[in-house]
């Protein structure tokens, strides 16, 4: 068992929150995306495959596939999403998903099994049932399966009938997770998503008399119209459901990447310091009800799966957040999709017309990606360590790769000094740890080593905080 970081408590300080909030990753990846070039294609993909099929134990596949499409735009929206009403367009995308399954099924050793699998979109739900049983079944007789493999989808309550979640239950998800943002009226109107309580009510209820063993809430503090008054209400609606798991989102609002949240007027917003609060009263509220708060917006039991990973170590970051299942390799079939075999970051193309085209010419749909070099290794090591578990072990990184880490890393140390000063963390000859006070800040506390943050590539993304 790893040493760890015991003090799990997180300590509020609006001043210091607002004197580090600046755009930076969330480092599901490290290097992240805007590293990432076309020195890697389909035959670097394919190769790397077969790389890691050959290893002396080949690890355990994580699979993702991308269902890009939803009934009507949510104005916040910032997921790879086209919006369609057409079930046969949906038809034709599984078709061309098929034939990706057989080229990756064809790729990997069939005694590699599968270990966790997760749809994400856009709505896979809003597939019709007949074609999300029709493509689960594919699936499942294209790769072997683990029998306690978690597999989880995420759903969206408009919409879905008790068929969707029976077809879900039938080809084997064990986990669902669900977009909530808001409860309010006003919220909703505003960023176009009408959901009514009593309907994610009746949803949550449908998968518990199904079921499924985790229930994850996602929601969005940031949003136009927010204010505590009103968040607290739908705070403590989400407590009543008692979810297993809860997403707390910062709203991303990059109008220069999606033109559609430009919709949303800045002066809808709430003003940094509202947000703040709305942030603080997320924190007090979910772990006064038992909660423990994971890192990066995520809430969880404590006698939940997530949470004991946490405690001895093993919980893992990839491209769906945190994980508890770690050394697989991540392989995304879909466009957009992000996988993550052995040394490599692989991303396949993000339009309909351009994935069709290369499918039908039988080729593999990476366009980009990015393969790490031992230093990248290192890094993303250092800074996944401190994102799932505030804790380094400079010793034992240190006599694993045979260096001295603060001679290393003496750029990194520097950087950190002030956070240090400021009483984020603690740094003596053996160990970082993350002080109650800088959990808030971890985006920026492993930016510190981060080789490749310029001032240009950090604008690119969201604010920390
Ligand atoms: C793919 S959606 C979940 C499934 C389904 N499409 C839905 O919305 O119910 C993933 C989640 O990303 C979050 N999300 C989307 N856009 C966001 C943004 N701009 N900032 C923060 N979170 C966002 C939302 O909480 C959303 O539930
Ligand atoms: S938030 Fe979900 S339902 Fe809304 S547009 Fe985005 S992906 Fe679709």
């Amino acid at each position: 068992m790893m040493e760890n970081n015991n003090n799990k408590s997180t300590l509020f300080d609006a001043e210091l929150i607002k004197r580090y909030s600046k755009p930076g990753p969330r480092y599901t990846s490290y290097p992240t995306a805007p590293m990432f070039s076309e020195a890697i294609g389909p035959n670097e993909f394919r190769n790397e495959i077969a790389e890691t099929n050959n290893s002396k134990e080949p690890t355990d596949l994580s699979l993702y596939f991308h269902i890009p499409f939803c009934d009507t735009l949510c104005y916040f929206c910032a997921c790879n999403m086209l919006i369609t009403h057409d079930d046969d367009k949906k038809e034709n995308y599984l078709r061309y998903l098929k034939k990706e399954i057989d080229m990756i099924a064809e790729l990997t050793k069939s005694d590699r099994k599968v270990s966790q699998m997760h749809w994400g979109g856009g709505t896979p739900s809003y597939l019709p049932p007949s074609q999300i049983v029709s493509l689960g079944k594919y699936i499942r007789e294209s790769f072997t399966f683990d029998d306690d493999a978690e597999v989880s989808v995420e759903i969206d309550p408009r919409g879905l009938t008790r068929e969707h979640l029976e077809a879900f239950k039938e080809i084997g998800f064990n986990r669902i997770s669900m977009g909530v943002q808001d409860f309010d009226p006003e919220v909703q109107e505003a960023i176009n998503r009408i959901q009514p309580e009593d309907m994610t009510i009746q949803v949550v209820d449908w998968c518990r008399e199904l079921g499924f063993k985790s229930i994850n809430l996602d929601l969005i503090y940031g949003l136009p119209h927010q204010n505590v008054e009103k968040f607290r209400k739908t705070v403590r609606s989400v407590i009543d459901i008692k979810p297993d798991r809860i997403a707390t989102f910062n709203y991303a609002h990059v109008p220069w990447m999606k033109k559609h949240q430009t919709i949303i007027k800045d002066e809808w917003l709430p003003s940094t310091d509202e947000k703040l609060k709305l942030l603080h009263l997320v924190i007090d509220e979910f772990t006064s009800a038992g909660y423990e708060f994971i890192g990066m917006d995520h809430f969880a039991f404590p006698e939940d799966e997530i949470v004991i990973a946490q405690n001895n170590g093993t919980l893992h970051r990839n491209f769906q957040g945190y994980s508890t299942k770690k050394g697989c390799d991540l392989i995304a079939m879909g466009i957009t999709g992000i996988s993550e075999v052995g040394d490599i970051y692989a991303q396949n193309v993000k339009t309909l017309d351009e994935y069709y085209e290369i499918i039908d010419n039988g080729e593999l749909t990476t366009f980009k990606g990015y393969k790490l070099s031992h230093e990248d290794q290192l890094r993303k090591e250092i800074i996944m360590q401190l994102m799932c578990h505030f804790y380094l072990d400079k010793k034992s990184i240190g006599d694993a790769h045979n260096l001295s880490f603060d001679e290393h890393f003496s750029d990194a140390l520097e950087a950190m000094e002030p956070m240090r000063e400021d009483g984020l963390l603690e740094i003596t000859e053996e160990s970082i740890t993350v002080l109650p006070v800088g959990r808030l800040l971890i985006r920026n506390i492993t930016m510190a080593f981060d080789e490749y943050l310029t001032d240009k590539k950090e604008k690119k993304f969201s604010k920390t905080i």
